[in-house]
Order: C-alpha cells, then structure tokens, then sequence
C-alpha cells in the first residue's frame, strides 16, 4: 500500500478510536457501495465475533495497512480480569509498585486505547484524597489527572479553601482514557476497582472525596443522584479501612452547571472544617 493510503487509513483508524469505536468485527474491509444494490439488501449480514473473540483496534491498523499484525493478546474475559486485577492490585506494597503493576497490566481493554495510563497527581501523604471518574484527552496526553478544564475548575476549588493542588492526592476510578471520552463500561470500572482501592489504602488519607456519580456509586455504594447525596459524610469501607468521605459535584458538570457551584463551595469548606478538626 502506498505511504499515503496507509496513513489515510491510520488517519481513519484513529478517527473511529477517538469515536469509540473499539472492537473489530470483520477481518476484512468490506466496500459496500461497490457491492450491488440486490445483494445488499439479500445477503446476511455478516456475524459479528463473539466479543471473547474481537480484538481490539490497534490490530486492525496493521490489518488495514497490510503490514504484519503486532502480537497483541485480546484481552480476557472479565470475570478472569476482575480476578487477575485483584490478585495483582494485592501485590503492590507501595504506589510505586502498584503504577508499576498498572503499566504491566494487560486485563482492560482500554489501555490499548489510550495514549497513557493516568495513575495520579499530588502529595502521595496527603490528608486529602479526591478521586474523578477517568481521564480525559488532555490527562491521556499529560498523563495525569484533572489538568484539563475541569481540573482548572478544581484547583480553584482547592484554592479557595487553602489547598495547592500538590497538598492533595487526586486518582481516577478508571486511569485510562475511554476512547471518545465516553463513560467507563462497568466492566471496566470492576476491573479498575481493585487498583483505586489498593491506592486508597496505601494513601491512606485521612478525608477521601468522590468526584461526581461514578465515583461516589463505585466507592462508596451509593445509589441516589449526585445532587441528593453531595455534602454528606458517609463512611468509606475497604476491608478494615474506613475512612471519612464526601461526594461531592464534579468539576465538569459544575462547568455546564455553574449555579450548583455555590452548593460545591459549601461542601469544600465543610472539607476544610473536617481537615482543620
Ligand atoms: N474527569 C475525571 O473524572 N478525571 C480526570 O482526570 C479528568 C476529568
């Protein structure tokens, strides 16, 4: 293939990652508009693979291109990476062997997607952790969390009661970027949750707060809607852990909400309150 058809194809092989598309289910391009109009309507659809069997997108841009495929394992499956990830979160005793054990980790799929994994930002003693849902395009690119827009949004919002950004610990459930920004399939995030769980115990803060939903449902159960629940203190469990915690509004949706920000202004002074008591 001609230089400049391979990189149309990888040009368009990234577009569709960036869009979410992230799974193959055909070996072969197929060229629909030069098929005829009868057998587009008789012929059967081809079946897609079985997911156990898709492979993830960056095989396709060999495939796509002609060029061998990289050896790249398909992940497995998830109640198998739930497990392994348990097993491998486990065996880090510090941070640094845990971001370790992460960048080797091969059961979530995502990280075939994003640019980088994000592990985290900030002081790893700090009294203080915040932990946001999953990185976005600019965090995939830094590799670190919250230094997009709503990670500006939040360090204003560490500002305003006190805190510099590196006094704080800031994590993701999810520590890499879904393509496209979309949410974390809950696969994912149960594949993910050994590890922000193993980080949250080797941080050990003293107040940990749950950006947004996603956060506060993975971490601390909770059921109800983000506006019912923000400004609680409700308790964090891992084993014998426990741990005070607050969900809180997410800096992103107080971006597109930025009346709910006086609500949010409450709740970082009630967090300042409990970090000076
Ligand atoms: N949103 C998140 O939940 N986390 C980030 O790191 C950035 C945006």
């Amino acid at each position: 293939m001609a230089p400049d058809h391979e990189k149309a194809a990888r040009d368009l092989l990234r577009f569709y990652a960036d869009a979410g598309v992230d799974a193959l289910v055909g070996e072969e391009p197929v060229d629909r508009f030069a098929e005829p109009a009868a057998a587009q309507t008789q012929a059967p659809a081809p079946a897609a693979a079985p997911l156990a069997e898709r492979r993830p997108l960056a095989m396709t841009a060999a495939s796509a291109s002609r060029m061998p495929a990289p050896a790249i394992a398909a992940p497995p499956p998830p109640e198998e990476a739930v497990m392994a990830a348990r097993e491998a979160a486990k065996k880090a005793a510090t941070l640094d062997d845990l971001r370790a054990i992460l960048e080797r980790f091969e059961g979530c799929a995502l990280r075939t997607t994003a640019k980088r994994l994000v592990f985290a930002d900030g002081d790893p003693k700090a009294r203080l952790m915040l932990v946001g849902e999953a990185p976005g395009r600019e965090e995939d690119i830094e590799g670190l969390p919250f230094v997009g827009r709503s990670g500006k949004l939040l360090d204003l919002m560490l500002k305003a009661i006190g805190i510099d950004r590196m006094q704080v610990y800031i994590a993701n459930i999810v520590p890499w970027r879904p393509p496209g920004n979309r949410d974390p399939s809950l696969h994912e995030t149960s594949i993910c949750l050994p590890f922000i769980q193993r980080q949250i115990e080797l941080v050990d803060p003293q107040i940990l707060v749950c950006l947004g939903k996603p956060s506060a449902a993975t971490l601390l159960g909770v059921t109800d809607g983000i506006r019912k629940t923000r400004g609680r203190w409700l308790t964090y469990r891992n084993g014998a852990n426990e741990i005070r915690a607050m969900p809180t509004f997410h800096p992103a949706y107080l971006l597109r909400s930025p009346l709910e920000k006086r609500f949010a202004w409450r709740d970082f002074l009630a967090i300042k309150k409990a970090l000076a008591g």
